[in-house]
């Protein structure tokens, strides 16, 4: 099973999340990063420049979870242009390694093909953080997703529309198609790290950690996987039936596993 991680904020979890990275590319400076967008994981990316403070960042290489469709590669909110500003620019990683999936019109039958080959021809990406919207959707592979998709076109539900609208001036400017990593592709990093904070996110944790596996719940995909860490703070963690024990296990962890 996942193993779950409770902690008391969202600061806690990004220097835990922050640390197990900078462990990863200290044994492996090529290592491949799976990037995730939203609020959820910013504070590990904020916690990033002090882990890695003296750590060789130069071949680390990347690939982002999903993109809009159709929106510029220059609107502040594209995710090309998010994970430039929360990630390439404050650490200092090289553009050229990090990859986003290309989301313009121009051959997009094509680019999920394409990003699936790119992130084989890495030899797979060793750590993915991943957040989970309120439906239970990772990457943006709504409920009814194969856990066998691959990196491909989905249409946004309107509750993950509503979701995201923060981030843009209207609902009617969220995108209504994005191309995401699909299930079976996310199943194949190594190791998944899966982050959530908020009463909003309880349900979906739950359902995602202890629910039947299911694709109407497309977060239960990582009960199907070998080494997932969930990190959560209380709030998200009020829906576990076994919260006692996740912290329990998490107290009497042997320190050789690391994370
Ligand atoms: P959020 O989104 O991090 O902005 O809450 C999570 C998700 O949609 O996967």
């Amino acid at each position: 099973m996942a193993e779950v991680v409770i902690v008391p904020d969202r600061e806690a979890a990004g220097a835990l999340v922050a640390a197990e990275i900078a462990s990863l590319i200290r044994r492996r400076p090529d290592a491949v990063l799976g990037l995730a967008t939203g609020s959820t994981p910013l504070p590990v990316y904020e916690a990033l420049p002090a882990a890695l403070a003296g750590v060789d960042v130069s071949q680390v290489r990347g690939f982002a979870l999903d993109e809009y469709v159709g929106l510029d590669p220059a609107h502040p909110e594209s995710y090309r242009s998010v994970i430039r500003r929360e990630v390439i620019d404050p650490l200092g990683l090289d553009p050229e390694r990090i990859r986003v999936p290309d989301g313009s019109m121009n051959g997009i039958e094509h680019h999920g093909d394409d990003y699936d080959a790119a992130i084989a021809e890495a030899g797979g990406v060793d750590l993915q953080i991943l957040g989970i919207g309120t439906d239970g959707h990772i990457g943006f592979n709504e409920p009814g997703s194969s856990f066998a998709s691959r990196t491909r076109v989905k249409t946004l539900t309107q509750q993950t529309r509503e979701d995201n609208a923060r981030f843009f001036d209207s609902i009617d400017d969220v995108p209504l198609h994005t191309i995401t990593q699909g299930l079976g592709t996310i199943l194949e990093a190594r190791h998944l790290v899966l982050l959530a904070f908020g009463a909003g996110k309880a349900e979906a944790v739950a359902g995602a950690v202890e629910g039947p596996v299911t694709s109407s719940l497309p977060g239960s995909a990582i009960q199907l996987h070998p080494h997932v860490t969930v990190v959560i703070d209380e709030a998200a963690a009020a829906r576990l039936g076994g919260a006692d024990y996740y912290r329990y296990a998490f107290a009497h962890k042997p320190e050789w596993q690391g994370l």
